[in-house]
């Protein structure tokens, strides 16, 4: 074979390479576009966690139903919240907890919205506290409602109890348990001087905080758990290098149950999403078991 037939048929080749290359990188393109935006936000997860509270004050095992960052929003159709909704009833949880971030701005179909977390409040006692796109100061500034008439309104329409800066006792069985719901961090509406004032000490005490960087606000107080949302799990998860783009300052509670001094947090990623987009990181519902 001649030396330019040899040299035309490498050329040939590298042709072919190249373009086998190009086009397998366009299919992993459109595929992880795809799976961001269509398959993952909608990729609902059941997180089951068993979380042991030293102290000893819990009569038997309470199940607590931890909800938080729905968004109802364009991006997150007021159906995919009821599925995670009903997800969780069927769960039977003695109670529901939701930490913040409701809404993000105006509500698409707000009775559709109410009727699906009355489910919720009707199947177990249901507390929430608030998250910073649900009203306030950093919401105001971005195009979201500037206070919290209209998430007080639809908490109180779908028969949520909203804690803001206060608290509340339940009893499970013969287990008292103090909710106590912090204002959002960013907002600068958290004050936990008014909502850890006073205690119940028999009663185990969990924290409904939006933010987990409002720990360092509430460390000289008591309580045993808290649980919080807001960093969406980090919501765009990367091979090789993480989320990127976390809004906390302590990237150690971004996801899961941690420990923090002698208490412990629990993060969930949450079910809705900022802008429509989820990788490597799937919406979840929790339910924790407490013992
Ligand atoms: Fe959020």
């Amino acid at each position: 074979m001649s030396a330019c037939k040899i040299l035309d048929m490498r050329i040939m080749e590298f042709k072919l390479t190249r373009r086998r290359f190009l086009i397998g990188s366009l299919a992993a393109a459109v595929g992880i576009a795809v799976d961001m935006s269509i398959i993952e936000p909608r990729w609902l997860s059941l997180a089951r966690v068993d979380v042991a509270l030293p102290g000893g004050r819990l009569a038997r095992p309470i199940t607590i139903l931890h909800i938080s960052d729905l968004h109802a929003s364009l991006h997150v159709p007021i159906a995919f919240i009821r599925r995670a909704i009903e997800l969780g009833i069927a769960q039977e949880p003695d109670l529901a907890c939701i930490t913040g971030d409701m809404i993000s701005g105006r509500i698409p179909d707000r009775q559709d919205y109410v009727d699906s977390l009355s489910l919720l409040s009707a199947a177990c006692p249901c507390f929430a506290c608030v998250g910073n796109h649900d009203g306030g100061r950093w919401a105001g500034r971005r195009g979201g409602h500037k206070d919290l008439r209209e998430i007080r309104r639809l908490m109180e329409d779908s028969g949520i109890t909203l804690l803001f800066n206060r608290s509340e006792l339940v009893t499970i069985g013969e287990t008292a348990v103090e909710l106590v719901g912090l204002g959002d961090l960013w907002a600068r509406d958290a004050h936990p001087e008014l909502a850890l004032m006073g205690e119940t000490p028999q009663a185990t005490r969990i924290v409904l905080s939006h933010n987990p960087d409002s720990k360092e606000l509430v460390k000289d107080y008591a309580w045993d758990l808290m649980l919080c949302g807001h960093t969406h799990g980090g919501q765009i998860s990367l091979p090789f290098l993480g989320a990127p783009l976390v809004p906390v300052r302590d990237r150690r509670y971004v996801y899961g149950l941690n420990q923090w001094q002698d208490r412990l947090i629990y993060t969930t990623s949450g079910v809705g999403n900022a802008k429509g987009l989820r990788l490597n990181c799937r919406p979840e519902i929790a339910i924790l078991t407490l013992s």
